[in-house]
């Protein structure tokens, strides 16, 4: 089982599992601000669910990239949109700031 490292916590999930649904589901503040209610509820097109990835994952798909060519977002910065990411092995995710998770600075 692929252990996800978040938010100071850690924990598993089955492999293959939908980053977004795993971190809400084990109560990570995945997004920032009004972003928690302000959200696409995971269909790629809102692009607050930016993260950083360290580990194995799925592919870039092309929402992920699609949604992440736009500003505010940088399509050169190796964030992730986790709403379209499969957890395959073990990783260790971080939240930058700011309403889309662009921000320079730890959340968490
Ligand atoms: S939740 Fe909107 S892009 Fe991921």
């Amino acid at each position: 089982m692929p252990k996800v490292t978040a938010q100071g916590k850690t924990f598993e999930c089955e492999p293959g599992a939908n980053l977004r649904r795993v971190l809400l589901g084990n109560d990570v503040a995945l997004y920032n601000g009004n972003a928690k209610l302000i959200n696409c509820r995971g269909i790629g097109s809102c692009g607050t669910c930016a993260v950083m990835i360290e580990g194995e994952v799925s592919a870039l798909n092309w929402k992920d990239r699609g949604r992440r060519s736009l500003p505010p977002h940088n399509p050169d910065r190796p964030l992730r949109l986790a709403c379209q990411t499969c957890v395959l092995g073990d990783i260790k995710v971080t939240k930058y700031n700011q309403f889309w998770g662009q921000g320079q600075a730890l959340v968490w």
